[in-house]
């Protein structure tokens, strides 16, 4: 497990490490050539006091400051900032996913291809149940976009085609045929409510999705590291399935919230489930190591 020379992590488990700053610094701070897969969920650049709808009511799309946009030339410099750092971080084999809106993702996908990445995929991470728009002058927006990308051209990533092609995701996927390829358009709900026991993140991802980016694109003992941790859904994901992890997040309330979520995961492991206490995922698709 890597380690942030002379930082204190602000949570540390067995293959589960969290710090608490500005993830920028971290990633300077890391060894090179040194993380499998970096799952980043970055700022979407949303937060410019518009409206959406939540529950059948107008609610504010801020997520907090974090989420502010700077301007079109100043988000893109920030994005290709961190990107630049991960790819120094990265092993050449390794792979990067990032997820965005239109908000985000044209400026991380030019930012990927600057720094001489190439991208494996866009996923579309169509959302069913995605809240309707209530001005009506727009489509519904009902997706967000995932790349994948690999630092090394020339290298061979990881792909468990296998279990992508037959593991059972048309249980939760109406868009997967089972024994069919993968395709690049998967479609899954919103967190559950059994997600949020723990408290809320506002823009938390649901567990199905890096579910699946975990086990599409990392094995057994890989380090993923997540610049933008915010309540660790990739950093259970990866630590369920045998991987490390080391998240960075800004705010303390979202590490606490991930070590919750986290330590409930590992009582659920050891099997200490209580009926008070539900199960925040049952794990259908695959042996937990
Ligand atoms: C889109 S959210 C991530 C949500 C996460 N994937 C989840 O499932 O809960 C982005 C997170 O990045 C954090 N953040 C924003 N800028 C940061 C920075 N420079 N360094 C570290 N964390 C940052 C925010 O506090 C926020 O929690």
């Amino acid at each position: 497990m890597i380690r942030i020379e002379g930082v204190q992590p602000y949570y540390e488990s067995e293959r589960f490490v969290l710090y608490h700053g500005d993830s920028l610094e971290f990633l300077r701070a890391l060894p090179e050539n040194t993380v499998d897969m970096v799952f980043a969920d970055p700022p979407y650049n949303l937060s410019n006091g518009g409206f959406t709808c939540q529950g059948g009511r107008r609610a504010s799309v801020n997520k907090g400051e974090w989420d502010r946009s700077n301007g079109a030339e100043a988000d893109f410099a920030f994005h290709r900032n961190w990107i630049q750092l991960c790819r120094h971080v990265l092993k050449p084999e390794g792979t990067i996913w990032i997820s965005g809106s239109y908000h985000s993702i044209y400026a991380c996908g030019y930012a990927l291809q600057l720094e001489g990445f190439k991208v494996l995929n866009d996923i579309c991470w169509f959302k069913p149940n995605a809240s309707p728009n209530l001005s009506c002058r727009y489509f519904t927006a009902s997706h967000e976009t995932l790349l994948w990308a690999l630092k090394d051209p020339r290298a061979k990533h990881t792909f468990d085609y296998d279990m992508m092609k037959n593991g059972s995701w048309s249980e939760q996927d109406f868009l997967k045929k089972p024994g069919k390829q993968m395709r690049s358009v998967w479609s899954i709900g919103s967190a559950r409510g059994h997600e949020k026991f723990h408290g809320k993140h506002p823009t938390q991802k649901p567990e199905q999705l890096l579910e699946r980016v975990v086990l599409s694109s990392t094995r057994k003992g890989h380090l993923v590291v997540d610049p933008f941790a915010g309540s660790s859904t990739a950093g259970l994901m990866a630590w369920a399935y045998g991987r490390s992890y080391v998240g960075f997040d800004l705010k303390k309330e979202y590490l606490d919230l991930s070590i919750r979520r986290f330590e409930a995961l590992k009582r659920e492991k050891e099997k200490e489930i209580t009926p008070q206490r539900p199960m925040i995922r049952p794990f259908r698709l695959y042996e937990v190591g």
